[in-house]
């Protein structure tokens, strides 16, 4: 088949690291074997579409992430547009419709422990520690109706059963795949002072328990979640299930354990995984973690692993590619091995050498 990818590089190191990785797809679908080949269509995305189009994004581009089987973003925004507009009027306004049009309501972090990585955590602490922070992605405080007045703000913090009730079986299905160690659903919350708290608990307790009786589930306090991820990480590994707010902060703090932002993916879908080669395509957003890094753009030294990891996601999840997925996380793998790194780890490669490096070792397999 032929899979349609839309490809928003956006601002900054964006283009830069969208540009490796796409590269790596297009070595998987010159591959003699290649089970599948790409459609890549590339936009204008965040800052440089304001500045191309007056707006953020456009509805053509909307449009085609509506169609497209799958997005690859790479960062937007940057000082230029600061403090012009903000929300949906600014660069990152692209990412909240784009989110919002595709109704990509799981957000997947992975959280490994990296060899070479700099986390300011014990080597013995991190060791061994594998775990994915499933944020929900489209309801919450994030989304409700807000007040604001000169001295008077809020935020609707709401949820129904439904949203809960289609993450707590996104946490059991990824807690029982390879993507972690072993199957168990930690789920945060705040249910000892929020009410939508009580219904977020009630709800994953009675569908992971009724539907999906091999997970072990974990109710876990947001709050103390966040010392426990510190002290002991490995404690978590399995699938981290939050909402919208507190899925937020850790994802951000399990960022910790791999300590470099360059390498981290992200993947968010409108559905559960494709489960094998040959189904229905699920639509995904998939972007790494890091931002648009104004301090390093256009010096071609950024880290590339984040965004190539990113498109490894989106064949796993949208497209039921497992066997290529793993085939460039292992690239990845030997290629850090080898002791080649970028700035951000210590080392000297620049953009292209990394992308390169890690796209002979997938030629070679
Ligand atoms: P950032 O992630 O862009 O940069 C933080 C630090 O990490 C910088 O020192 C940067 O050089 C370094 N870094 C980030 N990615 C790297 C990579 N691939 N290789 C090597 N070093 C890397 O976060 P910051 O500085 O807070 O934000 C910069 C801009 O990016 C802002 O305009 C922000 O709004 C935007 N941003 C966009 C995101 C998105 O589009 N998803 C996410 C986060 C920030
Ligand atoms: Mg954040």
């Amino acid at each position: 088949p032929e899979f349609s990818i839309l490809i928003l590089g956006g601002d900054g190191i964006g283009p830069e690291v969208t540009a490796e990785a796409t590269a790596v797809l297009d070595v998987l679908s010159s591959h003699p074997n290649s089970r599948a080949t790409f459609k890549l269509v590339p936009r204008l995305f965040g800052g440089c579409s304001i500045d191309e189009h007056g707006v953020s994004v456009t509805e053509e581009t909307l449009e085609q992430g509506r169609q497209c089987h799958a997005i690859l973003m790479g960062a937007v925004g940057g000082p230029k547009w600061d403090g012009k507009r903000r929300g949906f009027e600014g660069p990152e306004g692209a990412t909240l419709r784009l989110r919002q049009v595709t109704d990509v309501y799981a957000n997947i972090r992975p959280a490994e422990y990296f060899p070479g990585g700099r986390s300011p955590l014990k080597e013995e602490l991190v060791r061994g520690t594998k775990f994915i922070v499933l944020r929900e992605n489209c309801g919450g405080a994030f989304y409700g109706p807000k007040a604001e007045e000169p001295d008077y703000a809020s935020d609707l913090w709401a949820y129904k059963r439904s949203e809960v009730e289609r993450i707590a079986r996104m946490a059991a299905h990824l807690a029982l795949s390879p993507a972690v160690p072993v199957p168990r659903v930690i789920s945060c919350d705040k249910d000892n002072v929020l009410a939508s708290s009580r219904l977020w608990r009630r709800v994953v307790q009675e569908t992971i328990t009724k539907e999906f009786p091999q997970v072990k589930l974990v109710h876990q306090l947001a709050d103390s979640a966040t010392t426990l991820m510190m002290m002991k990480p490995s404690s978590f590994n399995g699938v981290v299930v939050a909402d919208n707010t507190f899925g937020d902060i850790l994802s951000d703090l399990a960022g910790v354990i791999p300590g470099t932002l360059g390498v981290l993916p992200s993947a968010c879908l409108a559905d559960i995984p494709v489960k094998k080669w040959g189904d229905k395509p699920v639509k995904g957003f998939y972007e790494p973690v890091h931002g648009s890094a104004p301090d390093i753009a256009g010096q071609g030294i950024a880290n590339p692993i984040g965004a190539i990891l990113s498109a490894a996601l989106m064949l796993r999840y949208s497209f039921g590619m497992e066997e290529e997925a793993k085939a460039i996380e292992d690239a990845v793998n030997m290629t850090l091995d080898s002791g080649l790194k970028t700035k951000d780890m210590s080392g000297s490669a620049s953009t292209k050498e990394m992308g390169n490096a890690i796209r002979e070792y997938l030629r070679k397999r």
